[in-house]
Protein backbone atom coordinates (compact mmCIF):
# COMPACT_ATOMS: atom_id res chain seq x y z
CA UNK A 1 0.00 0.00 0.00
CA UNK A 2 1.39 3.55 -1.22
CA UNK A 3 2.49 6.06 2.25
CA UNK A 4 1.17 9.33 1.96
CA UNK A 5 2.53 11.81 4.86
CA UNK A 6 0.43 14.23 6.42
CA UNK A 7 2.75 17.13 8.29
CA UNK A 8 1.21 19.82 10.31
CA UNK A 9 2.94 22.73 10.75
CA UNK A 10 0.54 25.16 10.84
CA UNK A 11 0.40 26.47 14.62
CA UNK A 12 1.80 29.83 15.65
CA UNK A 13 4.35 28.65 17.95
CA UNK A 14 3.14 31.29 20.39
CA UNK A 15 4.89 30.34 23.61
CA UNK A 16 8.52 30.67 21.03
CA UNK A 17 8.15 34.22 22.09
CA UNK A 18 9.08 34.28 18.26
CA UNK A 19 8.66 36.67 14.96
CA UNK A 20 10.02 33.46 13.04
CA UNK A 21 7.69 30.71 12.46
CA UNK A 22 8.21 27.78 14.92
CA UNK A 23 9.33 25.23 12.73
CA UNK A 24 11.83 27.70 10.90
CA UNK A 25 14.01 27.82 14.34
CA UNK A 26 16.79 25.60 13.70
CA UNK A 27 17.94 22.36 15.46
CA UNK A 28 21.80 21.49 14.46
CA UNK A 29 21.47 24.20 12.10
CA UNK A 30 18.31 23.35 10.36
CA UNK A 31 14.95 24.31 10.80
CA UNK A 32 12.70 21.79 12.35
CA UNK A 33 10.06 21.38 9.83
CA UNK A 34 13.04 20.16 7.48
CA UNK A 35 14.34 17.52 10.10
CA UNK A 36 10.53 16.22 9.74
CA UNK A 37 10.50 16.27 6.11
CA UNK A 38 13.69 14.41 5.98
CA UNK A 39 13.00 11.65 7.74
CA UNK A 40 9.28 11.07 6.45
CA UNK A 41 11.30 10.90 2.80
CA UNK A 42 13.21 7.55 4.06
CA UNK A 43 10.03 5.98 4.08
CA UNK A 44 10.16 6.30 0.85
CA UNK A 45 6.28 7.73 0.44
CA UNK A 46 4.60 8.52 -2.61
CA UNK A 47 3.81 12.52 -1.33
CA UNK A 48 4.56 14.62 1.70
CA UNK A 49 1.87 17.23 2.32
CA UNK A 50 2.70 19.86 4.81
CA UNK A 51 -0.02 21.76 6.34
CA UNK A 52 0.76 25.51 6.80
CA UNK A 53 -1.30 28.29 8.46
CA UNK A 54 -1.83 32.10 8.30
CA UNK A 55 1.07 33.94 8.09
CA UNK A 56 2.97 30.43 7.37
CA UNK A 57 3.31 31.93 3.72
CA UNK A 58 7.09 32.88 5.14
CA UNK A 59 7.31 29.04 5.92
CA UNK A 60 6.56 28.22 2.65
CA UNK A 61 9.07 30.90 0.72
CA UNK A 62 12.04 29.78 2.96
CA UNK A 63 11.97 25.77 2.39
CA UNK A 64 10.58 26.04 -0.55
CA UNK A 65 12.80 23.55 -2.26
CA UNK A 66 11.95 20.74 0.04
CA UNK A 67 9.78 18.01 -1.79
CA UNK A 68 6.24 18.46 -0.44
CA UNK A 69 3.19 19.72 -1.88
CA UNK A 70 2.03 22.50 0.16
CA UNK A 71 -1.73 22.55 2.12
CA UNK A 72 -2.83 25.88 3.65
CA UNK A 73 -5.26 25.86 7.08
CA UNK A 74 -7.13 29.33 6.36
CA UNK A 75 -7.73 29.35 10.08
CA UNK A 76 -6.35 27.80 13.33
CA UNK A 77 -9.33 25.38 13.66
CA UNK A 78 -7.58 22.39 15.31
CA UNK A 79 -5.37 19.36 14.59
CA UNK A 80 -8.28 17.10 13.19
CA UNK A 81 -9.18 20.56 10.81
CA UNK A 82 -5.78 20.47 9.79
CA UNK A 83 -5.54 17.08 8.67
CA UNK A 84 -8.87 17.61 7.23
CA UNK A 85 -7.15 20.35 4.74
CA UNK A 86 -4.66 17.82 3.04
CA UNK A 87 -6.73 14.71 3.35
CA UNK A 88 -8.90 15.16 0.54
CA UNK A 89 -5.79 15.29 -1.72
CA UNK A 90 -4.38 11.86 -0.47
CA UNK A 91 -4.46 8.79 -2.76
CA UNK A 92 -7.81 6.75 -1.72
CA UNK A 93 -6.23 3.29 -1.52
CA UNK A 94 -3.12 5.03 0.64
CA UNK A 95 -1.99 4.77 4.02
CA UNK A 96 -1.71 8.28 5.69
CA UNK A 97 0.91 9.11 8.42
CA UNK A 98 0.25 12.19 10.61
CA UNK A 99 3.48 13.62 11.59
CA UNK A 100 4.48 17.09 13.49
CA UNK A 101 6.63 20.19 12.30
CA UNK A 102 7.51 20.66 15.74
CA UNK A 103 9.30 16.77 16.79
CA UNK A 104 11.73 16.95 15.06
CA UNK A 105 13.74 14.45 16.77
CA UNK A 106 11.97 11.12 15.31
CA UNK A 107 14.02 8.61 13.52
CA UNK A 108 12.70 7.47 10.19
CA UNK A 109 13.65 3.61 12.46
CA UNK A 110 11.28 4.33 15.22
CA UNK A 111 8.79 5.10 12.63
CA UNK A 112 9.24 2.47 10.06
CA UNK A 113 8.48 0.38 13.36
CA UNK A 114 5.55 1.86 14.07
CA UNK A 115 4.25 1.14 10.22
CA UNK A 116 5.38 -2.35 11.07
CA UNK A 117 3.70 -3.01 13.99
CA UNK A 118 0.24 -1.37 12.93
CA UNK A 119 -1.35 -3.33 10.38
CA UNK A 120 -2.46 -1.51 7.42
CA UNK A 121 -5.63 -1.62 7.77
CA UNK A 122 -5.98 -0.43 11.46
CA UNK A 123 -5.53 2.95 13.50
CA UNK A 124 -2.63 3.18 14.77
CA UNK A 125 -1.25 5.32 17.54
CA UNK A 126 2.12 5.98 18.89
CA UNK A 127 1.72 6.30 22.78
CA UNK A 128 4.80 6.60 25.55
CA UNK A 129 4.64 6.31 29.18
CA UNK A 130 5.43 9.56 30.82
CA UNK A 131 6.80 10.51 34.10
CA UNK A 132 5.09 13.83 33.66
CA UNK A 133 1.82 13.74 31.90
CA UNK A 134 1.06 17.05 31.62
CA UNK A 135 -0.03 19.03 28.42
CA UNK A 136 -0.55 15.73 26.87
CA UNK A 137 -3.43 13.53 25.45
CA UNK A 138 -4.12 10.63 28.08
CA UNK A 139 -5.11 7.37 26.62
CA UNK A 140 -8.42 5.59 27.79
CA UNK A 141 -8.69 1.93 27.59
CA UNK A 142 -11.64 -0.22 28.86
CA UNK A 143 -11.61 -3.06 31.13
CA UNK A 144 -10.05 -4.82 28.70
CA UNK A 145 -7.15 -3.13 28.19
CA UNK A 146 -8.48 -1.88 24.88
CA UNK A 147 -7.76 1.95 23.75
CA UNK A 148 -11.30 3.58 23.24
CA UNK A 149 -10.50 7.35 23.32
CA UNK A 150 -8.06 10.15 23.96
CA UNK A 151 -8.69 12.51 26.05
CA UNK A 152 -6.54 16.16 25.98
CA UNK A 153 -5.44 17.40 29.42
CA UNK A 154 -7.96 20.52 29.57
CA UNK A 155 -11.11 18.12 28.88
CA UNK A 156 -9.99 15.40 31.44
CA UNK A 157 -11.38 14.63 34.84
CA UNK A 158 -9.27 14.57 38.24
CA UNK A 159 -8.72 10.33 37.24
CA UNK A 160 -8.08 11.07 33.76
CA UNK A 161 -5.06 13.61 34.22
CA UNK A 162 -3.76 10.68 36.46
CA UNK A 163 -2.92 8.28 33.42
CA UNK A 164 0.78 8.60 32.69
CA UNK A 165 0.04 6.63 29.05
CA UNK A 166 -0.14 9.84 27.21
CA UNK A 167 -0.36 10.42 23.12
CA UNK A 168 2.72 11.54 21.41
CA UNK A 169 0.05 12.80 18.16
CA UNK A 170 1.58 10.57 15.84
CA UNK A 171 -1.03 8.53 13.67
CA UNK A 172 -1.56 6.37 10.81
CA UNK A 173 -4.73 5.03 9.47
CA UNK A 174 -6.01 4.28 5.59
CA UNK A 175 -6.68 7.17 3.66
CA UNK A 176 -10.01 5.83 3.14
CA UNK A 177 -10.84 5.89 7.20
CA UNK A 178 -9.44 9.29 7.62
CA UNK A 179 -11.70 10.57 4.91
CA UNK A 180 -15.04 8.96 6.23
CA UNK A 181 -14.51 9.86 10.19
CA UNK A 182 -12.70 13.30 9.72
CA UNK A 183 -15.75 15.33 8.28
CA UNK A 184 -17.40 13.94 11.68
CA UNK A 185 -15.54 15.38 14.50
CA UNK A 186 -17.21 18.12 16.66
CA UNK A 187 -15.47 20.74 18.45
CA UNK A 188 -17.30 20.93 21.52
CA UNK A 189 -14.58 20.83 23.70
CA UNK A 190 -12.48 23.63 26.03
CA UNK A 191 -10.84 24.72 22.80
CA UNK A 192 -13.47 24.82 20.51
CA UNK A 193 -11.43 23.14 18.13
CA UNK A 194 -11.77 19.97 15.93
CA UNK A 195 -9.63 17.33 17.43
CA UNK A 196 -7.80 14.85 15.84
CA UNK A 197 -7.59 12.61 18.64
CA UNK A 198 -11.43 12.13 18.54
CA UNK A 199 -11.07 10.05 15.88
CA UNK A 200 -10.60 7.50 17.90
CA UNK A 201 -13.81 7.17 19.48
CA UNK A 202 -15.04 7.24 15.86
CA UNK A 203 -13.38 4.53 14.74
CA UNK A 204 -13.66 2.14 18.05
CA UNK A 205 -17.56 2.91 17.56
CA UNK A 206 -17.19 2.05 13.87
CA UNK A 207 -15.56 -1.47 15.34
CA UNK A 208 -12.25 -0.16 13.32
CA UNK A 209 -9.70 -1.97 15.32
CA UNK A 210 -7.24 0.88 17.23
CA UNK A 211 -3.73 -0.17 17.81
CA UNK A 212 -1.26 1.73 20.05
CA UNK A 213 1.99 0.78 19.44
CA UNK A 214 4.80 2.24 22.37
CA UNK A 215 7.20 5.08 21.03
CA UNK A 216 10.83 3.60 20.78
CA UNK A 217 12.54 5.75 22.24
CA UNK A 218 10.27 8.22 24.18
CA UNK A 219 12.96 11.43 23.74
CA UNK A 220 11.98 11.44 20.01
CA UNK A 221 8.57 12.43 20.90
CA UNK A 222 9.56 15.22 22.51
CA UNK A 223 7.70 18.18 21.25
CA UNK A 224 9.40 21.99 20.56
CA UNK A 225 6.57 24.40 22.29
CA UNK A 226 9.37 27.00 24.37
CA UNK A 227 13.32 27.69 23.73
CA UNK A 228 13.94 25.53 27.16
CA UNK A 229 12.49 22.53 25.10
CA UNK A 230 14.37 23.92 21.91
CA UNK A 231 17.94 23.95 24.12
CA UNK A 232 17.14 20.50 25.54
CA UNK A 233 16.27 19.01 21.92
CA UNK A 234 19.23 20.41 20.45
CA UNK A 235 21.51 18.84 23.39
CA UNK A 236 19.61 15.97 23.30
CA UNK A 237 20.28 15.59 19.12
CA UNK A 238 24.05 16.86 19.59
CA UNK A 239 24.54 13.80 21.47
CA UNK A 240 23.12 11.45 19.32
CA UNK A 241 25.18 12.72 16.38
CA UNK A 242 28.22 12.37 18.94
CA UNK A 243 27.32 9.28 19.44
CA UNK A 244 27.28 8.17 16.07
CA UNK A 245 29.98 9.41 15.22
CA UNK A 246 32.20 7.79 18.02
CA UNK A 247 30.86 4.50 16.67
CA UNK A 248 32.12 5.39 12.89
CA UNK A 249 35.91 5.09 15.14
CA UNK A 250 35.67 9.32 15.82
CA UNK A 251 37.53 10.15 18.89
CA UNK A 252 35.76 12.99 20.72
CA UNK A 253 37.01 14.79 23.59
CA UNK A 254 33.84 15.79 25.22
CA UNK A 255 30.24 14.15 23.16
CA UNK A 256 29.02 17.33 25.51
CA UNK A 257 31.00 19.89 24.11
CA UNK A 258 30.65 19.53 20.64
CA UNK A 259 28.20 21.21 17.79
CA UNK A 260 27.13 20.10 14.31
CA UNK A 261 24.91 22.00 12.66
CA UNK A 262 24.92 20.53 9.23
CA UNK A 263 26.10 17.74 7.02
CA UNK A 264 29.50 16.56 8.58
CA UNK A 265 31.87 13.66 7.37
CA UNK A 266 34.17 12.50 9.43
CA UNK A 267 36.39 9.74 9.10
CA UNK A 268 37.91 7.09 11.55
CA UNK A 269 40.83 8.40 14.07
CA UNK A 270 40.40 11.87 13.62
CA UNK A 271 39.97 13.43 17.45
CA UNK A 272 37.85 16.20 18.02
CA UNK A 273 38.62 18.58 20.73
CA UNK A 274 36.12 20.51 23.04
CA UNK A 275 34.17 23.03 21.99
CA UNK A 276 34.42 22.22 18.47
CA UNK A 277 31.92 23.87 16.19
CA UNK A 278 30.83 22.14 12.30
CA UNK A 279 29.31 24.26 10.47
CA UNK A 280 27.26 23.25 6.84
CA UNK A 281 29.36 21.33 4.68
CA UNK A 282 32.50 19.72 6.56
CA UNK A 283 35.02 16.86 5.24
CA UNK A 284 37.80 15.91 7.58
CA UNK A 285 40.31 13.03 6.55
CA UNK A 286 41.59 10.11 8.42
CA UNK A 287 43.90 10.79 11.42
CA UNK A 288 43.70 14.60 11.02
CA UNK A 289 42.94 16.04 14.94
CA UNK A 290 40.96 19.83 15.29
CA UNK A 291 42.05 21.42 18.89
CA UNK A 292 39.32 23.17 21.30
CA UNK A 293 37.48 26.11 20.37
CA UNK A 294 37.68 25.60 16.77
CA UNK A 295 35.09 27.12 14.47
CA UNK A 296 34.83 25.02 10.47
CA UNK A 297 32.21 25.74 8.56
CA UNK A 298 32.36 24.45 4.96
CA UNK A 299 35.62 22.87 5.40
CA UNK A 300 37.15 20.41 3.68
CA UNK A 301 40.39 18.88 5.28
CA UNK A 302 42.71 16.05 4.38
CA UNK A 303 44.18 13.35 6.19
CA UNK A 304 46.73 13.82 8.66
CA UNK A 305 46.13 17.48 9.27
CA UNK A 306 46.53 19.64 12.78
CA UNK A 307 43.88 22.35 13.73
CA UNK A 308 45.34 24.06 16.74
CA UNK A 309 43.45 25.71 19.22
CA UNK A 310 41.21 28.62 18.42
CA UNK A 311 41.18 28.62 14.67
CA UNK A 312 37.95 30.07 12.45
CA UNK A 313 38.10 28.29 9.00
CA UNK A 314 35.54 29.05 6.77
CA UNK A 315 35.24 27.81 3.06
CA UNK A 316 38.85 26.41 3.00
CA UNK A 317 40.47 23.18 1.36
CA UNK A 318 43.13 22.00 3.30
CA UNK A 319 45.13 19.15 1.95
CA UNK A 320 46.70 16.75 3.84
CA UNK A 321 49.32 17.27 6.70
CA UNK A 322 48.73 20.96 7.22
CA UNK A 323 49.17 22.74 10.32
CA UNK A 324 47.23 24.91 10.68
CA UNK A 325 46.55 27.75 14.51
CA UNK A 326 46.63 28.20 17.30
CA UNK A 327 44.92 31.56 16.40
CA UNK A 328 44.54 31.31 12.56
CA UNK A 329 41.85 32.96 10.43
CA UNK A 330 40.99 31.66 7.17
CA UNK A 331 38.33 32.97 5.21
CA UNK A 332 36.50 31.60 2.02
CA UNK A 333 38.58 30.54 -1.15
CA UNK A 334 41.38 29.21 0.27
CA UNK A 335 43.15 26.56 -0.58
CA UNK A 336 46.12 24.81 1.21
CA UNK A 337 48.06 22.63 -0.24
CA UNK A 338 49.77 19.43 1.25
CA UNK A 339 51.78 20.13 4.25
CA UNK A 340 51.34 23.54 3.87
CA UNK A 341 51.50 25.39 7.56
CA UNK A 342 49.97 28.97 8.93
CA UNK A 343 50.52 29.81 12.29
CA UNK A 344 49.62 32.73 15.31
CA UNK A 345 47.56 35.49 14.24
CA UNK A 346 47.40 34.84 10.54
CA UNK A 347 44.45 35.86 8.72
CA UNK A 348 44.32 34.59 5.19
CA UNK A 349 42.00 34.68 2.53
CA UNK A 350 41.34 33.72 -0.88
CA UNK A 351 44.84 32.21 -1.39
CA UNK A 352 46.36 29.00 -3.24
CA UNK A 353 49.28 28.67 -0.49
CA UNK A 354 51.60 26.20 -2.02
CA UNK A 355 53.13 22.99 -0.63
CA UNK A 356 55.77 22.78 2.49
CA UNK A 357 54.97 26.83 2.51
CA UNK A 358 55.04 28.89 6.00
CA UNK A 359 53.55 31.86 7.04
CA UNK A 360 53.61 31.62 11.17
CA UNK A 361 53.01 34.90 12.67
CA UNK A 362 51.46 38.02 12.21
CA UNK A 363 50.01 38.27 8.40
CA UNK A 364 47.44 38.83 6.01
CA UNK A 365 47.32 37.37 2.81
CA UNK A 366 45.01 38.01 0.52
CA UNK A 367 43.97 37.44 -2.85
CA UNK A 368 46.96 35.67 -3.50
CA UNK A 369 48.95 32.81 -5.20
CA UNK A 370 51.30 31.23 -3.11
CA UNK A 371 53.83 28.71 -4.42
CA UNK A 372 55.73 25.64 -3.16
CA UNK A 373 58.26 26.34 -0.26
CA UNK A 374 57.92 29.72 0.28
CA UNK A 375 58.93 31.34 3.55
CA UNK A 376 56.17 34.71 4.55
CA UNK A 377 58.27 36.53 7.38
CA UNK A 378 56.21 37.71 10.27
CA UNK A 379 54.19 40.60 9.66
CA UNK A 380 53.97 40.43 5.75
CA UNK A 381 51.10 41.95 4.46
CA UNK A 382 49.50 41.85 1.08
CA UNK A 383 47.81 45.18 0.48
CA UNK A 384 45.22 43.71 -1.95
CA UNK A 385 42.88 46.33 -2.19
CA UNK A 386 43.40 50.52 -3.18
CA UNK A 387 40.04 51.19 -2.11
CA UNK A 388 38.19 50.42 -5.49
CA UNK A 389 39.26 47.12 -6.60
CA UNK A 390 41.18 43.85 -5.19
CA UNK A 391 44.81 42.92 -6.56
CA UNK A 392 46.51 39.82 -7.05
CA UNK A 393 49.99 39.08 -5.42
CA UNK A 394 52.18 36.29 -7.22
CA UNK A 395 54.53 34.79 -4.90
CA UNK A 396 57.16 31.66 -6.73
CA UNK A 397 58.65 28.67 -5.18
CA UNK A 398 60.98 28.82 -2.48
CA UNK A 399 60.59 33.05 -2.27
CA UNK A 400 61.50 34.52 0.76
CA UNK A 401 60.04 37.05 2.24
CA UNK A 402 61.93 39.33 4.45
CA UNK A 403 59.45 40.10 7.98
CA UNK A 404 56.89 42.91 8.00
CA UNK A 405 57.11 43.19 3.86
CA UNK A 406 54.23 45.12 2.70
CA UNK A 407 53.69 43.54 -0.98
CA UNK A 408 51.92 46.34 -2.67
CA UNK A 409 49.50 44.01 -5.50
CA UNK A 410 49.33 43.78 -8.31
CA UNK A 411 52.71 42.69 -7.88
CA UNK A 412 55.09 39.31 -8.48
CA UNK A 413 57.74 38.02 -6.61
CA UNK A 414 60.25 35.64 -8.52
CA UNK A 415 61.09 32.07 -7.94
CA UNK A 416 63.97 31.97 -5.11
CA UNK A 417 63.37 35.80 -4.55
CA UNK A 418 64.15 37.25 -1.16
CA UNK A 419 62.70 40.14 0.10
CA UNK A 420 64.37 41.92 2.62
CA UNK A 421 63.14 43.03 6.28
CA UNK A 422 60.70 45.96 6.12
CA UNK A 423 60.12 46.42 2.46
CA UNK A 424 57.22 48.02 0.74
CA UNK A 425 57.17 46.28 -2.89
CA UNK A 426 55.69 47.91 -5.29
CA UNK A 427 56.80 46.80 -8.63
CA UNK A 428 57.72 43.29 -9.69
CA UNK A 429 60.44 41.38 -7.61
CA UNK A 430 63.03 39.35 -10.31
CA UNK A 431 63.72 35.67 -8.93
CA UNK A 432 66.70 34.54 -7.40
CA UNK A 433 67.75 38.46 -6.16
CA UNK A 434 67.62 39.85 -3.32
CA UNK A 435 65.27 42.72 -3.53
CA UNK A 436 64.48 45.68 -1.15
CA UNK A 437 62.21 48.73 -0.70
CA UNK A 438 63.16 50.63 2.68
CA UNK A 439 64.90 53.70 3.71
CA UNK A 440 68.58 53.30 4.00
CA UNK A 441 69.60 53.39 7.82
CA UNK A 442 72.07 55.85 8.79
CA UNK A 443 74.06 56.99 12.09
CA UNK A 444 74.88 60.78 12.23
CA UNK A 445 78.20 60.74 13.56
CA UNK A 446 78.55 63.32 16.62
CA UNK A 447 74.87 63.88 17.02
CA UNK A 448 74.41 64.41 20.49
CA UNK A 449 70.83 64.25 22.32
CA UNK A 450 69.91 67.47 24.27
CA UNK A 451 70.09 66.90 28.29
CA UNK A 452 67.35 68.01 30.43
CA UNK A 453 68.42 70.75 33.05
CA UNK A 454 70.65 69.41 36.20
CA UNK A 455 67.86 69.87 39.05
CA UNK A 456 68.67 71.55 42.27
CA UNK A 457 67.67 70.57 45.84
CA UNK A 458 66.15 73.51 47.81
C1 LIG B 1 -1.58 17.36 20.46
C2 LIG B 1 -2.58 16.25 20.69
C3 LIG B 1 -2.29 15.58 22.04
C4 LIG B 1 -0.87 15.07 22.07
C5 LIG B 1 0.09 16.20 21.74
C6 LIG B 1 1.49 15.65 21.58
C7 LIG B 1 -4.66 16.93 19.61
C8 LIG B 1 -5.97 17.54 19.80
N1 LIG B 1 -3.90 16.81 20.69
O1 LIG B 1 -1.81 18.35 21.46
O2 LIG B 1 -3.18 14.50 22.25
O3 LIG B 1 -0.58 14.54 23.34
O4 LIG B 1 -0.26 16.83 20.50
O5 LIG B 1 2.42 16.69 21.43
O6 LIG B 1 -4.32 16.57 18.51
N2 LIG B 1 -1.72 22.35 14.24
C9 LIG B 1 -2.14 22.75 12.99
N3 LIG B 1 -3.37 23.34 12.89
C10 LIG B 1 -4.16 23.55 13.95
C11 LIG B 1 -3.70 23.15 15.22
C12 LIG B 1 -2.49 22.54 15.33
O7 LIG B 1 -1.44 22.56 12.01
O8 LIG B 1 -5.28 24.10 13.76
C13 LIG B 1 -0.40 21.69 14.34
C14 LIG B 1 0.58 22.48 15.19
O9 LIG B 1 1.36 23.33 14.37
C15 LIG B 1 1.42 21.38 15.81
C16 LIG B 1 0.49 20.19 15.89
O10 LIG B 1 -0.58 20.46 15.00
O11 LIG B 1 2.49 21.03 14.97
C17 LIG B 1 -0.04 19.92 17.29
O12 LIG B 1 -0.83 21.00 17.72
P1 LIG B 1 -0.82 21.52 19.19
O13 LIG B 1 -1.80 22.62 19.31
O14 LIG B 1 0.54 21.78 19.65
O15 LIG B 1 -1.43 20.24 19.95
P2 LIG B 1 -1.21 19.83 21.44
O16 LIG B 1 -2.07 20.67 22.30
O17 LIG B 1 0.24 19.79 21.74
CA1 LIG C 1 2.29 20.67 20.83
Amino acid sequence: MKLNVIILAAGKGQRMMSDVPKVLHTLGGKPLLSHVVETAQQLAPSVIYVVYGNGGDVVKAHLQDLPVQWVKQESLLGTGHAVLQAIPFCEELSRVLILYGDVPLISAESLSQFLKTTLEDTLGLMIAEVDQPQGFGRIIRNPQGEVIQIVEERDANEVQRKIKEINTGMLTAPAKLLKKLLPRLQNNNQQNEYYLTDIIALAVAEGVPVKACKAACVEETRGINDRTELAAAERYYQRRLAQYWMSRGVSIADPARIDIRGTAQIAADVFLDINVILEGRVIIGKGSRIGPQVYLKDVEIGENVEIYANCVIEGALIEEACKVGPFTRIRSGTQLKARASLGNFVEVKKIIFGEDSKAHHLSYLGDALIGSRVNIGAGTITCNYDGVNKHITQIGDKAFIGSHSALVAPVSIGQNATIGAGSTITRDAPADQLTLGRARQTTIKGWRRKLPPVETVS
